[in-house]
């Protein structure tokens, strides 16, 4: 295969942040303006996430330093490798590490990454698919996988996912109807009812069925657990309410990072609280959930939705960071630099 050439520039979604304002151009940088690391990429496609848009709104807890592009998640060609594992025109994928934190993102069309970051694109993976997959669908794997692990089992009752429509919320839906889980999607976008059913949930419930603050330790046991992706009190909620031997995945803090529980659901149901870290995911970890990501034909079929999947522009991004930052960002945004 050719060695494919490099630009002297390329286009990039740069936001600038001065004192209380923020401003979101794109860009033209030099090309050498990439990090010192040892792969880079041509990114053919990146997503938008949650993350990226307080990365995009000057948030310091996530992008200590900017000017800065965003975008925790990538996928293209190793254009240059100084890594022996990597060589021009491998396909690959990078989720999570420092990527679109303080490391500039996937909003460009380069990015330069250490090779221990990249994940060879698995066999009949389109760049595009794993992008719509992106963070949000290997947090909802692997938010699976640790269900799985404490034991929560598909005939211990239904699995409730919290914030259905965005991003993690929507493919875990998919994925935890297609483990075989009676899913119940708790959402706040009535007009999302068609494509959560069409994901496979059966049953939607409204964000008000578990945003109710309660003092009481524990409220009846009617889930096997879930996948939460809200935090704060729908998270507490839905803790309380898992039955014996249950589990919850703690996944987000879209709703609130406050957490006010007893230890009862602990010691008088058993009840797992299980974190999710999809940032700091080993390389072995990530490469077998993207090879049974890429092998999942529901989720593949999913994918095909055009309801789930939207594709914008370097240029689009500034509509959508507002729109995923108000709750209103249905399923996954691919980013086509
Ligand atoms: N732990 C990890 O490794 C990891 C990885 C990825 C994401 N995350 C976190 O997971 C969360 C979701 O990320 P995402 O990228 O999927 O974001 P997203 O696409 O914006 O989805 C969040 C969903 O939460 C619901 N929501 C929004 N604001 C809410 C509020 N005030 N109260 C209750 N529900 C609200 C909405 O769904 P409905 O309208 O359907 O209710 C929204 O679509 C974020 O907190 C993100 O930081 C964590």
């Amino acid at each position: 295969m050719a060695t494919p050439v490099v630009p002297s520039s390329f286009r990039a979604f740069r936001v600038h942040v001065d004192g209380e304002e923020v401003r979101r151009t794109v860009e033209e940088l030099p090309f050498e303006s990439l990090p010192d690391h040892d792969v880079t990429v041509r990114v053919a496609y990146s997503s938008l996430n949650y993350k990226d848009a307080l990365s995009a709104s000057g948030n310091r807890g996530v992008t200590r330093h900017y000017p800065h592009t965003p975008g925790i998640d990538a996928a293209g060609e190793v254009v240059a490798s100084r890594d022996a594992r990597f060589a021009p025109g491998d396909r690959v994928l990078v989720t999570g590490f420092d990527l679109g934190m303080d490391t500039p993102g996937g909003f460009a069309e380069y990015v330069r990454v250490p090779g221990d970051w990249l994940v060879p694109l698995p066999e009949g993976l389109s760049a595009r698919d794993a992008m719509a997959l992106g963070t949000a669908g290997f947090t909802a794997a692997l938010a699976l996988e640790r269900l799985a692990f404490a034991g929560v089992t598909t005939d211990l009752g239904p699995l409730v996912v919290t914030g259905a429509s965005g991003g993690v919320g929507s493919l875990a839906v998919a994925l935890a109807a297609d483990a075989g889980y009676e899913v119940i999607a708790s959402s706040g976008k009535g007009s999302a009812a068609g494509l959560l059913e069409r994901l496979g949930a059966s049953e939607r419930v409204g964000r008000a069925a578990l945003s109710d603050p309660s003092e009481r330790p524990l409220l009846k046991g009617l889930y096997a657990g879930g996948i939460d992706t809200v935090g704060g009190v729908a998270l507490e909620n839905l803790v309380k309410s898992t039955r014996v031997g249950g589990g919850v995945a703690a996944c987000g803090n879209a709703g609130g990072a406050e957490l006010r529980l007893t230890v009862y659901p602990f010691i008088l149901r058993g009840v797992a609280l299980l974190g999710v870290d999809s940032q700091h995911a080993d390389p072995e970890t990530r490469r077998e959930v993207w090879r049974s990501l890429a092998g999942n034909a529901a989720l593949r079929r999913a994918l095909a939705d055009p309801e789930l999947v939207q594709e914008t522009t370097l240029e689009g991004l500034e509509e959508q960071v507002e729109r995923i930052l108000a709750g209103g960002v249905t399923g996954r945004v691919v980013v086509r630099p």
